[in-house]
């Protein structure tokens, strides 16, 4: 069986060095804001070349907190792509706004023609999904921005390491936010997120909403760390254990992704002429491939032969956001949303992960290729 996802392998190469770092960080006796959080701040800055940051404790509390921080509140709308993954919508709702979705490309990236149809005086946001391991055109995104006096959120939760013009994602809008979910780029073994912020004033706010609205970086302020909350905020912390393992995977990261990079260039080689659409990397993108997704119009059909025949994919997303019960009763749009639903009915995506090998590779598309001769 090939799966679509697993973290076995990687688990099995490193299962007693993980353990024993593990047992020396709950034996030091901190279980939040230790030693380990603190150097996996620092490390996670100087990898993605970022300025302020936190970690929290999901990408999904990470899109929260920067909303918030930006004082969003009921009657605000904040504009996103129609195929994101829920949390991003979620977020938007559980911070007081609406959200309002923008079709896609044919990149499966926001669609920038279309932003502008949807912006009005109770715009405050708008929230690229760099989805997939891509970056959306964030010079273009930006002066859209710019223009109408938004600020810009990025969920970079699908885009750890990735590049738009030789700079890290998350280092374009007014914060970036990622998630340590296992199957990320950078992934825990358990949940976390990460905010990052070039604004100082910012960095302290979402440093102050992630505990209760406490203040605990403020040494001389006399309410610090006092049991006393100067603003609303949430629980949302990255605990040791997390922060232990995220410090060791972290020094992976570079090698997860060139691997990742090469999987995705040699699916590409064996797949070319097959009949189906594949990902391109955009000009001035470096893509870090998250997913691998490949679109044909009887995706169904070939997933379950696929599975037939020890593959497991995934349809990622098979329910673009206008089409749940969770978000009927929202106007969620003046402008169509056709590629968001075309897209979900023919995408998906094929098994990649840092440990899967080239001869994995090989097979699937050996039975891929011979699938496709057999529907289509
Ligand atoms: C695009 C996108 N945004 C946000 C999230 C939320 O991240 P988390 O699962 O860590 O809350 C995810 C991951 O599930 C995601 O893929």
């Amino acid at each position: 069986m090939i799966n679509f996802w697993t973290y076995k392998k990687e688990y099995r190469k490193y299962r007693k060095k993980i353990i024993n770092k593990i047992d020396k960080t709950i034996s030091k006796g901190s279980i939040f804001f230790g030693d380990e959080l603190k150097s996996f701040e620092k490390n996670f800055l100087k990898t993605n070349k970022s300025r302020y940051g936190i970690a929290v404790g999901s990408g999904t509390d990470a899109l929260l907190i920067s909303l918030m921080a930006l004082g969003i509140k009921k009657g605000d709308e904040v504009i996103t792509a129609a195929n994101t993954a829920i949390p991003t919508i979620s977020a938007i709702i559980n911070a007081g706004a609406t959200p309002k979705l923008v079709d896609i490309d044919d990149d499966y990236l926001i669609d920038l023609k279309k932003i502008q149809k949807e912006i009005n005086s109770k715009t405050k946001v708008i929230i690229p999904v760099h989805l997939y391991g891509q970056s959306c055109q964030m010079d273009k995104l930006l002066k859209i921005a710019k223009k109408n006096r938004l600020k810009v959120v990025e969920d970079c939760a699908q885009a750890q390491g990735a590049k738009f013009k030789k700079k890290y994602l998350g280092n374009y809008g007014d914060f970036g936010c990622f998630s340590f979910y296992p199957t990320k780029i950078l992934g825990a073994y358990g949940d976390g997120g990460f905010i990052t912020t070039k604004n100082f004033e910012l960095y302290k706010k979402i440093k102050r909403l992630r505990f209760y609205g406490i203040e605990t970086l403020d040494k001389k302020n006399k309410f610090f760390n006092k049991y006393y909350s100067n603003e609303n905020g949430v629980n949302s912390r990255l605990d040791e254990i997390q922060a232990t393992i995220l410090n060791f995977k972290i020094k992976k990261l570079k090698y997860s992704i060139s691997r990742r990079r090469n999987l995705a260039l040699m699916y590409k080689r064996y797949l070319k002429n097959s009949g189906l659409i594949l990902p391109r990397e955009i000009k001035n993108n470096f893509h870090v491939y998250h997913l691998f997704t490949v679109y044909h119009k009887k995706a169904q059909q070939i997933i379950e032969k696929l599975k037939k025949k020890n593959v497991t994919c995934r349809i990622i997303y098979p329910y673009p956001i206008q089409k749940m019960k969770a978000y009927s009763n929202l106007k969620l749009s003046k402008g169509d949303l056709d590629n968001s639903v075309i897209k979900s009915k023919g995408i998906f995506c094929l098994p990649l992960y840092p440990d899967l090998k080239y001869k994995d590779i090989q097979v699937i598309c050996n039975k891929l290729k011979k699938i496709l001769a057999e529907v289509s």
